[in-house]
C-alpha cells in the first residue's frame, strides 16, 4: 500500500500555535533576552518562526542532535554532531524542538547544557507526541499534542523528507 498523507495542521493552524506562543514566551520572558536553542534539524522552520514573532531580545544557537536513523522508531541513542556555538553562562535558555516523542533527545540535551551554567533552560516543543514517552521531561511550551502517529512536514521529516511542506501530515501505510 502507498503511504497516506493525513492533514494534521494547516498553514493557518500552524500559523496560530506560533503567535500563540511566541505572545506566551514574550510575556514570561519580559525584560530579559533569551538564547534560542534549535535541534538540527527538525526545528529549523518552527524556530525561524517563532523568533520572528517575539518580542523580546533573542540570540539564535544550534545543536545537532540525532537518534532516528531512517526508520520512524527512536534507536534511543542521542548523538551530539554539532556543539552550541554561544557562550550560554548565566543566559536563559530556551530550548526549540519540532517534536517530543520518547523524550530522549530532550533528556541528553538538558544534561548536556548544564556543563554551560546557563540562569534558566526552558523547552518549546512545537509538538507533544504523548503515546511513547520513555523519560520524564519538563515541556514548558508546546504548540499541540498529539496521542501517537508519524508526523511529516514543517520541518518533520521521513528519511530526510518532507521536511519543506508547509503543513503537517499524519504519515500512515
Ligand atoms: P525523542 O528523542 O524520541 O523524543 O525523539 C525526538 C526526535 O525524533 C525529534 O527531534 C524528531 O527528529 C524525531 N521524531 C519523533 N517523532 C517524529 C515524527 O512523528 N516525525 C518526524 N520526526 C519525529
Ligand atoms: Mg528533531
Amino acid at each position: 500500500m502507498p503511504l497516506q498523507m493525513v492533514p494534521v495542521l494547516s498553514k493557518a493552524d500552524i500559523a496560530k500555535k506560533v503567535s500563540t506562543l511566541a505572545q506566551r514566551i514574550s510575556k514570561d520572558y519580559a525584560h530579559k533576552e533569551v538564547v534560542a536553542v534549535g535541534i538540527l534539524k527538525g526545528s529549523f522552520i518552527f524556530l525561524a518562526d517563532l523568533v520572528r514573532e517575539l518580542t523580546i531580545p533573542v540570540q539564535i544557537d544550534f545543536v545537532r542532535l540525532a537518534s532516528y536513523g531512517s526508520d520512524t522508531a527512536s534507536s534511543g541513542k542521542v548523538q551530539l554532531t554539532k556543539e552550541i556555538e554561544l557562550d550560554l553562562r548565566n543566559r536563559h535558555v530556551l530550548v526549540v524542538e519540532d517534536i517530543v516523542d520518547s523524550g530522549m533527545t530532550i533528556a541528553y540535551l538538558l544534561d548536556h547544557l548544564r556543563q554551560f551554567h546557563p540562569e534558566s533552560v526552558k523547552v518549546c516543543a512545537f509538538i507533544d507526541k504523548t503515546e511513547r514517552r520513555e523519560v520524564e521531561i519538563p515541556i514548558d511550551y508546546v504548540g499541540h499534542v498529539v496521542d501517537h502517529g508519524f508526523l511529516v512536514g514543517y520541518g518533520l521529516d521521513f528519511d530526510d523528507k518532507y521536511r519543506a511542506l508547509p503543513e503537517i501530515f499524519h504519515l500512515r501505510q
